[in-house]
């Protein structure tokens, strides 16, 4: 896995988009009191911006606490471990979450939350994956609706890892390893970035008819071979060789 080469949404549009958030939210509670329920660790950075970008003088925070996650897979099962310290009686409640995924996080919270007696209980999510949504919860103010990536930054974690990173960027799958049963002068043959440099011809890739292209490294493997070299990888060509090299770079569509 790697970060995009670009970020999906740049450190100055997240910086409009939570400048317009905070004027949302202004406008559609005008002087009543609000408390930030901030859900950690993801929605941190987020909350922090969007307080200063909120022009209200009674706002409050308070932090709440979920996993749902474990790697780049949701476990499905959401554990609160944190809950508000102040009573949010008499207060409008806003849940600042980085992400709606499932959803399932973003409800058990709001359920969390409207137990403790709030005027209301709102959902403010930076991001959006809708196509990912297994239970029926919209959030109230929303950054940006993205499409179905991992992604990682502003608050945003793969592990822990990413979350200080000022944009949104896509976790991509690793790319395929470079071809590893060249001869040792021999270039990879060009292909455009949206195709794929397959096929070859199959016998080359078996390296059969063509004596030294492969450097065996699994000398029962009946391939003739040449020295290997340094780079060169042993072994038959990986049959995963034959898939096309994609490219799975979005397009940025938030500058
Ligand atoms: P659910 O599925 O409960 O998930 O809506 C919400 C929580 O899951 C995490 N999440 C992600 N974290 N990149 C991340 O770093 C993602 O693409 C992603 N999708 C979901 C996140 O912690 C969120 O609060
Ligand atoms: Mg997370």
């Amino acid at each position: 896995m790697h970060l995009s080469e670009h970020p999906l949404i740049s450190a100055s549009a997240i910086q409009r988009r939570v400048d317009e958030l905070g004027a949302e939210i202004a406008a559609h509670y005008g002087d009543e009191p609000i408390t930030l329920i901030v859900v950690l660790k993801g929605g941190l950075p987020f909350a922090a911006d969007l307080l200063r970008a909120i022009p209200v003088s009674d706002v409050c925070v308070e932090y709440i606490r979920a996993r749902s996650y474990a790697g780049t897979a949701s476990t499905g099962e959401v554990l609160i471990t944190m809950q508000p310290e102040e009573s949010l009686e008499g207060r409008h409640a806003i849940v600042v979450e980085d992400i709606l995924d499932t959803g399932r996080t973003a409800s058990a919270i709001q359920a969390r939350i409207l137990a403790l007696g709030p005027l209301s209980c709102a959902v403010c999510a930076l991001l959006d994956k809708p196509a990912r949504r297994e239970v029926p919860i919209e959030a109230d103010f929303t950054g940006f609706v993205i499409e179905n990536y991992f992604v990682v930054g502003y608050g945003l974690d793969l592990d822990e890892r990413f979350r200080g990173l000022p944009a949104v960027f896509v976790l991509e799958e690793a790319e395929e390893p470079e071809p590893a049963f060249l001869m040792d002068d021999e270039e990879p043959p060009a292909a455009p970035e949206s195709e794929a440099p397959f096929p070859w011809p199959e016998e080359e890739v078996a390296g059969e008819e063509t004596p030294g292209a492969i450097s065996p490294a699994d000398p029962g493997s009946g391939q003739t071979g040449g020295t290997p070299s340094p780079g060169t990888a042993s072994g038959p060509p990986p049959p995963h060789r034959a898939r096309a090299r994609r490219r799975r770079r979005p397009r940025p569509p938030f500058r």
